[in-house]
C-alpha cells in the first residue's frame, strides 16, 4: 500500500491577499529615500505592514501611468496629426455640398486615446495659437476655394431682373433705402468736411493777415520808416542743436529727403568738404572707404558736436576725419593744401547771412576738376506758395533759422558759378545742383558782397567774435 502523505491542515481563507515582500528595485530604492527624507510623522513608507506595501504599489502604478499619459500627450508629431485632422474637419464642413476637398483624411489610431479628447480640451492645454498657426498654413488665406458648378438656368438671364419678374432675390433697395443705411457715415464724413474746411477757412485767413503786414511791413522798409528785423541765425543754430534731429526727421521723410541726400552723396570720393554740417544728416550716406578725407565745417559748435559724435559712432575706424567750427565763407584748409575734389552743402544756402560769399568761397576751395554738389531749398515755381513762404518767413527764421523764400538760381548766378545741372522738386521749392568752379582767371575775386544783408545784431557779433570765428577751433 503507498504511503498516503499526510494531509495539511486547511488554512482558513484570509480577507486579503497575501501580497508577497518584493525584491527591493532602484525605484524602490528612490521612493524609500525620498520617503524617508520626509518628517517622520508623514514617513508611510517601510514601516513593515503590509498596507504600507500596498501604497507604495498603487503609488508607483499611478506615477508610471501620468509620466506615461503626458508623454503620450506631449508627442509634438502626434498633436500635429491632431491638429490637422480638425484642420480638415473644419474646411470639409464649410465646403460647398458635393465637392471634396483636395486634402487627404487624416484618421487618427485608436491606440492614441489621449488625442481622442473632448473638443477643445488639447487646445486649451496646448493654447489655441498653434491650432491657428497650423490652420493658416493648411489653408493660406489666398488659396481659391473650388466652386460649386452652377446648375445651367432654365430661362435666360431677366434683363431687369428685379421688376418683379424674378422671385428668387430680392428687389434691390431703392435709393432711399440706400441712403438710411449710409445715415452714419453721411454724418462722419459731413462731420469731416465740416472739420476740414474750418481749418482751410482758420489757415487762409491767418495768411491773408501775414501777408498784409509783410506787404506793409516791406513798405515801410523800402521807405525807411522801419528797421528790418533781424534774425542770428548762429543763435538760433546753438539753441536748437539738440532737437533739430527729431524736428525734421518725420517732415525729411516724408518728402523724401533721404533719398535726394543718397542720391547726392553717391560715389562722393577723394578729399570731401562739406559745409553747414549741422548734426551731420548726411552722415549715413557716405561711402567714407572712398573718400580720402572729409572736412565738415558749420559755424554752430553745438550742431558740429552731435555731427562729430554721430560720425564717431557710425564709423569709429574712420580717422581721416576733421570738423571746424567756423563761418563757410571764410577760407577752409584742405588736407593736401591743394583743395577738395568734392564739395558738397545740404540745406546751407537758407540759413547763411552772405550765401552768395559763401557759393563764391566754395567756389575757392574746390579743386579746377572737382564738382560742388548742392541740395538746397527756397521759392517755388508757383506764386501762391511763394506768398505764403513769404508771409511766414519772419517766424519761420525765429524759430528755425531758415530764411525759406530764399530765390537760389539768383543767388546762384550771382555767385558765377558754372552750374552744370539743375533739378528741382516739392512743387520747385527743393534745388539739387550739380556745378563746376570757374577757371581761375575767369573768377571776378573783387566782386561785391552778397546781396542778401547781412542782419544788424549779427554783424555786431561777428566783429566781437571775429577774432575767435576766424581762427576755426579744429574740435578734431
Ligand atoms: C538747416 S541746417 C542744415 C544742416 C544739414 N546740412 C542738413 O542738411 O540737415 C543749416 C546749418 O548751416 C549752418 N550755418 C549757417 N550759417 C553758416 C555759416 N555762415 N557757415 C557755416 N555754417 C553755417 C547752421 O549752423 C546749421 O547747422
Amino acid at each position: 500500500m503507498a504511503k498516503q502523505k499526510p494531509k495539511k491542515p486547511r488554512q482558513p481563507p484570509t480577507t486579503r491577499p497575501h501580497i508577497p515582500q518584493r525584491p527591493p528595485t532602484e525605484q524602490h530604492d528612490r521612493l524609500r529615500d525620498r520617503e524617508q527624507s520626509k518628517p517622520a510623522r508623514f514617513s508611510s513608507f517601510d514601516d513593515g505592514s503590509e498596507d504600507a506595501m500596498r501604497r507604495l504599489q498603487r503609488k508607483l502604478a499611478a506615477e508610471e501611468a501620468t509620466k506615461a499619459k503626458l508623454a503620450e500627450r506631449l508627442s509634438f508629431p502626434r498633436l500635429l496629426t491632431w491638429w490637422a485632422s480638425k484642420a480638415i474637419a473644419a474646411r470639409k464642413a464649410k465646403a460647398p455640398a458635393g465637392m471634396s476637398p483636395s486634402y487627404p483624411d487624416i484618421k487618427i489610431p485608436k491606440e492614441w486615446p489621449s488625442l481622442h479628447l473632448p473638443a477643445g480640451e488639447l487646445e486649451r492645454e496646448k493654447g489655441p495659437r498653434l491650432s491657428r498657426t497650423l490652420y493658416w498654413w493648411l489653408y493660406p488665406p489666398g488659396e481659391p476655394v473650388p466652386q460649386k458648378p452652377q446648375p445651367t438656368p432654365l430661362r435666360p438671364p431677366q434683363k431687369y431682373p428685379n421688376m418683379g419678374l424674378d422671385t428668387d432675390r430680392p428687389p434691390a433697395p431703392t435709393l432711399a433705402q440706400k441712403a438710411k443705411r449710409a445715415r452714419g457715415w453721411y454724418w462722419i464724413a459731413g462731420i469731416g468736411v465740416y472739420a476740414m474746411s474750418s481749418y482751410g477757412v482758420y489757415l487762409y485767413l491767418q495768411y491773408n493777415k501775414a501777408a498784409r503786414i509783410q506787404a506793409d511791413n516791406e513798405r515801410e522798409y523800402a521807405l525807411g520808416l522801419k528797421r528790418r528785423p533781424v534774425v542770428d541765425t548762429h543763435a538760433v543754430y546753438e539753441n536748437i542743436s539738440e532737437k533739430y534731429d527729431s524736428s525734421v526727421r518725420f517732415s525729411e521723410w516724408c518728402l523724401g529727403m533721404p533719398l535726394l541726400r543718397r542720391w547726392m552723396l553717391w560715389g562722393l570720393q577723394g578729399d570731401v568738404l562739406e559745409v553747414s554740417a549741422g548734426t551731420g544728416r548726411n552722415n549715413p550716406y557716405y561711402n567714407v572707404d572712398s573718400c580720402s578725407s572729409i572736412t565738415m565745417v558749420d559755424n554752430s559748435s553745438n550742431m558740429l558736436e552731435i555731427a562729430k559724435n554721430e560720425f564717431e559712432r557710425r564709423y569709429p575706424y574712420y580717422g581721416r576725419i576733421s570738423f571746424l567750427a567756423q563761418d563757410a565763407s571764410k577760407p577752409i584748409s584742405s588736407p593736401s593744401g591743394e583743395g577738395f575734389d568734392r564739395v558738397i552743402q545740404t540745406m546751407g544756402l537758407c540759413s547763411q547771412e552772405s550765401p552768395v560769399d559763401t557759393l563764391r568761397n566754395l567756389e575757392r576751395q574746390c579743386k579746377p576738376e572737382g564738382r560742388i554738389l548742392l541740395l538746397e531749398h527756397g521759392r517755388s515755381h508757383y506764386n501762391w506758395l511763394n506768398r505764403i513762404l513769404d508771409a511766414y518767413v519772419l517766424d519761420h527764421a525765429r524759430n528755425w533759422g531758415c530764411f525759406w523764400n530764399r530765390d537760389i538760381g539768383k543767388l546762384l548766378e550771382e555767385s558765377g558759378l558754372v552750374v552744370t545741372s539743375i533739378s528741382r522738386f516739392h512743387l520747385g521749392t527743393t534745388w539739387l545742383i550739380e556745378a563746376s568752379p570757374r577757371a581761375r582767371e575767369m573768377r571776378d575775386e573783387t566782386a561785391e558782397p552778397s546781396s542778401v544783408a547781412v542782419p544788424q545784431d549779427c554783424a555786431e557779433r561777428k566783429k566781437k567774435e571775429g577774432s575767435e570765428m576766424d581762427s576755426a577751433p579744429l574740435l578734431r
